[in-house]
């Protein structure tokens, strides 16, 4: 029999090598390759194929215990998880620093202790002064949380382990934590990893609905939200930009429901407000149209709402690199567009700046975003307005067609709704209304025909 061969792993990526590097050529990651343990002359001989208990198989359509959620009470909290809490479910929530996480959660232990249910709330970044002091700016000093500063996954454990399990239990936040039974600091890889394991395994036996809160950095650096997305049910990212009012938590993974509902907040002096409805939330109030604003029926889930998307090009006289600035939307999308319109349309924008900002502090991830951001750009390079009180969706393609997207009658009838009176978009779209202008485009020309020929 030949030798058997070594084997490296990642510990990062999984990938295997037969010979050992100092960077995986998978993944890129340094230091992370070891020899898995060869095969033994015992375990050569002895294969796996008996002497193990046999698992049980289940048929798909067997009878299932319902699903049941518990609501928090934070109407908009429950909407993004997909209807509420799932007990025993593992909750991440990533996002920005200071974008408020801890001020959501602790709003939502709240609500549930005050209801009824038991809220445990332990912060490894704040000291519980701090957290009470926020307690009373959001008005829930009074609510029965159980409130702890600690940092011992251990110490965390025990006492739980002493009590009657939680119905939400809040870690705020995961990249505090540590173990002592795994080596290395906290945040590291492996002690996030394995802090995460020991509470989502507590939460499974117990019935508990965890949170645990996740830092993003810039760079993604940090080891933190990305081991941990496989490991938990359910991963939401509270976003928006941290100089307007508007946050949105968006949930990314859901293994109990839909992803595509969002919930809308807005963050007040006494804490997150909810917005019920946000469809106006993100226009600027404008009355009379300008040269370069265009309307967007976007669609978050079931929900739509009215984005504005504003465009300002600056024709450049000397042959500087003219910049492209992009807030809200992807810059790779912007780039692409201009070169449909270049070249389909002859629209010239090399040597001109290009910015392009989406109101209100919105995030924009919608392909159907393409025609608005396109009317946008021609309105702003020809210096006309585009029709009064009109939106515009559809998805370009390089060839310059547009393309149909999907819920256009319910964007249009948002539209209608809100007291717009044309609309802009695919052909095979439906009118929505009958008092509403509906006007099909096929290709990007058309846009350009349209906004030149409106004055
Ligand atoms: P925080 O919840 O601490 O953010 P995170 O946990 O995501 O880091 O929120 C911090 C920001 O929220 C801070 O900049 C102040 C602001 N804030 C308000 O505007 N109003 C409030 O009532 C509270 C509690 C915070
Ligand atoms: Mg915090």
């Amino acid at each position: 029999m030949g030798k058997p061969k070594k084997r490296y792993v990642c510990q990062e990526c999984g990938s295997l090598t037969h010979r050992w590097q100092g960077q995986c050529p998978d993944c890129g990651e340094w230091n992370t390759l070891v020899e898995e343990v060869p095969a033994t002359v015992f375990s050569l001989k002895h294969d796996l194929s008996s002497g193990g208990r046999a698992v049980e198989f289940v048929a798909l359509d067997a009878p299932l215990p319902p699903l049941t959620r518990r609501t928090t009470g934070l109407a908009e909290f429950d909407r993004a998880l997909g209807g509420g809490l799932v007990p025993g479910s593992a909750i991440l929530m990533g996002g920005d620093p200071g974008i408020g996480k801890s001020t959501l959660l602790l709003q939502a232990a709240a609500a549930v202790a005050r209801t009824g249910g038991r809220a445990v709330y332990i912060s490894g970044e704040e000291a519980a002064a701090q957290i009470r002091l926020r307690a009373g700016r959001l008005g829930a000093a009074d609510a029965p949380i159980q409130l702890a500063a600690a940092t011992s996954v251990r110490d965390i454990l025990t006492t739980l382990g002493q009590m009657e399990p939680p119905a939400l239990l809040v870690i705020d936040s995961i990249q505090t934590m540590h173990s002592d039974t795994i080596e290395g600091a906290p945040g590291t890889v492996s002690q996030v990893r394995g802090c995460a394991f020991e509470l989502i395994r507590y939460a499974k036996e117990n019935s508990v609905a965890l949170v645990l809160v996740g830092h993003v950095t810039k760079d993604g650096s940090i080891a933190g939200p990305r081991v941990l997305e496989h490991m938990v049910d359910v991963v939401m990212s509270f976003e928006g930009e941290r100089s307007h009012q508007y946050r949105i938590l968006r949930g990314v993974k859901n293994r109990f429901g839909p992803v595509d509902e969002i919930g809308v907040f807005a963050m007040a002096g006494a804490g997150l407000e909810e917005v019920g409805n946000p469809s106006l939330l993100f226009l600027s109030g404008r009355e009379e149209a300008i040269a370069g604003s265009a309307v967007f029926p976007a669609l978050e889930g079931t929900r739509p709402v009215l984005v504005e998307v504003q465009a300002l090009i600056v024709r450049l006289q000397s042959g500087a690199t003219p910049r492209r600035a992009v807030v809200g939307w992807d810059s790779g999308r912007l780039a692409m567009l201009l070169a449909v319109l270049e070249a389909r349309c002859g629209l010239n924008f090399s040597s001109a700046e290009v910015y392009l900002n989406v109101a209100g502090g919105y995030r924009l991830v919608d392909p159907a975003a393409d025609l608005a951001v396109a009317a946008a750009l021609v309105s702003a390079l020809a210096d006309r307005s585009l029709p009064d009180k009109s939106v515009w969706f559809g998805e370009i393609s390089l060839a310059g067609e547009i393309r149909p997207v999907a819920h256009a009658a319910l964007r249009l009838r948002e539209a209608a709704k809100l007291g717009y009176t044309s609309g802009y978009g695919p052909a095979d779209s439906g009118s929505g209304s009958p008092d509403f202008n509906y006007r099909e485009l096929k290709v990007i020309g058309n846009l350009v025909d349209r906004v030149v020929a409106t004055q």
